[in-house]
């Protein structure tokens, strides 16, 4: 998509998706390979102003940050970064708190940037804090694993985490652009790679048809998991799934209906992780687990026949996930899932395929139904997807 304002030698080197919010607000996501370099002139694009503040993780900040100091020395912009530790245990409060309090020590302005620099943990608390601070400072998310590039760092939602709940406090705060850097995918742990690729594949199913035939046809190349050996494919994959994510985000901002698509996998999924305390499966693989029993669910209420049933798992297990519960957690889904979030009424809300490329909710799949599901995964009888 051209038009996005970017200066010429900017624009060549990004594809680009615009995104609109309410009013004049835009938002958009560029997506590129070894952009570092590039970062200060995204700046001066913005307008912002002189002090930028990354957000990151120890981990990350290890393979980048002398990249980024690298890319600002002898720019007009004081450089800090900083980081929180690592993992979903500290998308707290009290590192929001942490990171205020920098932003303070640094007597940041409105003007000034924060750029979340990583994960999908990363970008929630750093949103969050961004989102806050000063009602609101210049937010760039740059998002460094795939389930941040393709989902978490897209929609302006941010989040910390409540000793109650996960996610249970945030806001609703657009970053003023996605800056999506394909190439620290290089870098991403093989099993990072496939949580993420669990959501890619939520949206071949949701919405998007050719990507879900794409990802089958690319099966191979994509199953290695490495970034660099085939970083077009992965390219089509990031670009595919940023839109689609865009594509519902910009219609439904405020979870208002469309955006509950997206919870594909999810009703299943979280039901999963809760009964394994968040220990046994991470979020990629129980979304896997989830979008296979939710397409099993349809296939038993009619919506599907039993071949596009087949081709979501056989596609999921192709790709390494998983397609058992183990029997001991099994029985705790299904109160696990009664009392979640998504709960409307007192009713279970589950997506669930009406053909490949298209869901419905539904609030009326039979009890009787996700108890059969859930037992067809439980590890005794494994489910194997048929051949045809
Ligand atoms: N805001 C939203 O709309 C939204 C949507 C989906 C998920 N989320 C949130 O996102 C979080 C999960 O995100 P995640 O899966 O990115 O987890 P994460 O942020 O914990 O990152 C996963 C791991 O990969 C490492 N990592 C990330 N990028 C790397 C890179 N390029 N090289 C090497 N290591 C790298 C991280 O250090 C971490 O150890 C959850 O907290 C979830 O609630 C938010
Ligand atoms: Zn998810």
């Amino acid at each position: 998509m051209k038009h996005s304002g970017l200066p010429a030698s900017l624009e060549k080197q990004y594809h680009t998706i615009a995104q609109q919010f309410q009013e004049e607000h835009q938002s958009p996501i560029f997506i590129g390979t070894s952009c570092f370099g590039d970062w200060p002139r995204f700046f001066d694009h913005f307008g912002f102003g002189k002090s930028v503040v990354v957000v990151t993780n120890p981990q990350i900040r290890r393979h980048y940050a002398s990249a980024i100091e690298t890319a600002f020395q002898g720019s007009k912009y004081s450089l800090k970064i900083i980081d929180i530790p690592s993992g979903e245990q500290f998308k707290t409060m009290d590192v929001a708190q942490r990171l205020l309090d920098s932003f303070l020590d640094f007597k940041l302005e409105r003007t000034d940037t924060v750029v979340a620099f990583g994960g999908g943990v990363v970008g929630d608390v750093a949103g969050f804090a961004a989102s806050v601070y000063l009602r609101g400072i210049n937010l760039v998310q740059a998002p460094t694993s795939l389930l941040a590039q393709v989902d978490a760092a897209i929609g302006g939602k941010t989040a910390v985490n409540h000793p109650r709940g996960k996610n249970l406090v945030g806001t609703f705060y657009q970053p003023r652009c996605v800056l999506i850097d394909l190439s620290t995918l290089a870098t991403l742990p093989r099993k990072e790679m496939l949580c993420g690729l669990a959501e890619v594949v939520k949206y071949g199913a949701i919405c998007n048809v050719a990507l879900f035939d794409y990802i089958e046809k690319n099966l191979e190349a994509i199953k290695s998991m490495a970034y660099s050996q085939c970083p077009d494919i992965w390219q089509h994959l990031v670009t595919e799934s940023a839109k689609a994510k865009t594509a519902v985000v910009t219609v439904d901002q405020k979870e208002a209906g469309l955006r509950e698509i997206l919870n594909f996998g999810h009703t299943f999924g979280h039901g999963i992780e809760t009964a394994f305390n968040y220990r046994r499966f991470l979020h990629g693989e129980a979304v896997a687990l989830g979008m296979a029993m939710a397409s099993t669910a349809a296939q038993k209420m009619g919506l599907i026949d039993d071949l596009t049933k087949d081709r979501i798992v056989k596609l999921l297990q192709k790709l390494g996930f998983t397609m058992e519960i183990p029997e001991v957690g099994a029985p705790g889904i299904l109160s696990v899932m009664a009392s979640d979030k998504k709960v409307r009424d007192g009713r279970l809300r589950f997506v669930l395929p009406t053909a490949l490329g298209k869901v419905e909710v539904r609030d009326d799949v039979p009890q009787e139904i996700i108890k059969q599901v859930i037992d067809a995964f439980a590890a005794k009888a494994s489910y194997v997807a048929e051949e045809h």
